[in-house]
């Protein structure tokens, strides 16, 4: 089968290696693809927002298969595009991607249907919204409605830093357009979790649990990033809330997608808390975390060509989906300055790896031969090991042996899992 995978960062990599596993998957393109992709895949020239771009490279490759990665090209309905062009592809249609490219639209239908998640309010004007923060209780979170890189979120313990967070998105439109409509929304507490998923619209399938740590310092201080690491599984999640979720997140919005005649079809993540309260919903996503990716897939025991392909077609009731009893981690190994400006163009030196670790590139070119830094995040150190304390010695272990100026790792991946484990022993 030749295949071809739409996006270009760690979590490509990661699942572009594992498509690989399958002896079916004869050839694989990505678009665009990275300089350490390119090792596994003929990367394409184009962006992955681009639709005429991936409808002409899977007609001119004559693709058996499409996998679209990342949000944006599902926001703005690639895979409605490539299906009428008679394509198979994993990934929403643009009505069920919704469900990440609007907060407002997730909102309103976990509150429709009952489904765990902050209390809210949604504003259009910013009149109404600035009365609003200025009684409701404090801490609060504000959101822009739409795609805003992960930077939309802001949380604000006083009424001044929630004002000025309004003003910023409605007034000064920091996100563009996605600010135009915000949510603000009740602060929660409590351990968080992602839970990747299949579904193919019917039958949903919950993946290894993962732990993301998503701000740039030690000790969750700094900016908010697109993520500086993970752990798989997330020993926060026990099997009895893995069942609880089951029951009252994942089925009842599998269901509610499909009775708003908005099918999700994919990988469908939900970005959980566990509250005092029980499980709630901080967020979803229409496709795979990043870098969730790259500790969860190492973990499938099972084809992911094989569960794709049933998710596409929609048999993934009659497909296996193993995980191993194992554990992951990835260090995200960074350039010094991200998530603000830094600098690239720095030589990697790659060593050699064993079986269980794996690197991931996300940001990096190739020139002359060489492997050059070009993003904030450079890319992903991860291992696989019995238990989770190995898994993260390993991860760092492979990050000391990767080399390149100027690069920056947290260096407290794991940490507050570990913490909970040794409190369960
Ligand atoms: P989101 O983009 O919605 O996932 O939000 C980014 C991050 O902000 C989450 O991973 C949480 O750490 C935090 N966050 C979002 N919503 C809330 C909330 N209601 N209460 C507390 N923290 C939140
Ligand atoms: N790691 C968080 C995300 O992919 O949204």
């Amino acid at each position: 089968m030749k295949i071809l995978v739409v996006g270009g960062g760690g979590r490509e990599h990661a699942i572009i290696k594992k498509l690989k596993e399958d002896e079916r998957a004869e050839k694989i393109y990505a678009l665009p693809g990275n300089g350490g992709i390119a090792a596994d895949a003929v990367c394409l020239e184009g962006s992955a927002t681009d639709i005429s771009a991936a409808i002409a490279a899977a007609k001119r490759y004559d693709v058996d298969f499409v996998v679209v990665a990342p949000d944006d090209p599902l926001a703005l309905g690639m895979v409605d595009a490539l299906e009428a062009e008679g394509f198979a592809c994993f990934g929403p249609q643009k009505s069920a991607a919704v469900i990440e490219s609007s907060k407002a639209f997730s909102k309103d239908l976990m509150k429709k249907y009952g489904i765990p998640t902050a209390s809210y309010e949604t504003f259009n004007a910013l009149d109404k919204a600035l009365a609003y923060v200025e009684s409701c209780p404090m801490p609060v979170v504000v959101k822009a409605d739409g795609l805003a890189l992960g930077k939309g979120v802001l949380i604000c313990e006083t009424r001044e830093a929630a004002q000025k967070a309004v003003r910023s998105m409605m007034e000064d439109r920091v996100f563009g357009d996605s600010g135009t409509t915000v949510v603000v929304e009740e602060f929660l507490t409590g351990p968080e979790v992602s839970v990747l998923s299949f579904t193919d619209g019917e039958t949903v399938i919950p993946m290894a649990s993962s732990m993301d740590h998503k701000r740039a310092l030690d000790g969750d201080q700094g900016l908010n990033t697109g993520g500086m690491g993970t752990i798989a599984p997330n020993p926060y999640y026990t099997p009895a809330l893995a069942g609880e979720c089951m029951e009252k997140i994942f089925l009842p919005t599998i269901r509610a997608m499909k009775a708003e005649g908005r099918p999700f079809k994919g990988c469908l993540y939900f970005g959980l808390m566990l509250t005092p309260q029980g499980p709630k919903v901080i967020e979803y996503n229409c496709r795979f975390g990043d870098p969730e990716t790259q500790v969860v897939l190492p973990l499938l025991e099972s084809s992911l060509l094989e569960i794709m392909l049933a998710v596409s077609r929609g048999s993934l009731a009659d497909t296996e989906v193993k995980f191993s009893e194992k554990s992951a981690c990835c260090v995200i190994l960074a350039s010094k300055g991200y998530p603000e400006k830094y600098e690239k163009g720095f030589p990697i030196t790659l060593p050699a790896t064993e079986a269980d670790e794996r690197i991931y590139i996300a940001g990096a070119t190739q020139s002359d031969g060489k492997l050059l830094t070009s993003g904030g995040r450079v890319l992903g150190a991860a291992a696989v090991a019995g238990n989770l304390p190995a898994a993260v010695e390993k991860a760092y272990a492979l990050a000391d042996r990767i080399h390149f100026d100027n690069a920056y790792c947290r260096r407290d991946i794991g940490r507050r899992a570990l913490k909970a484990l040794k409190c369960e022993g």
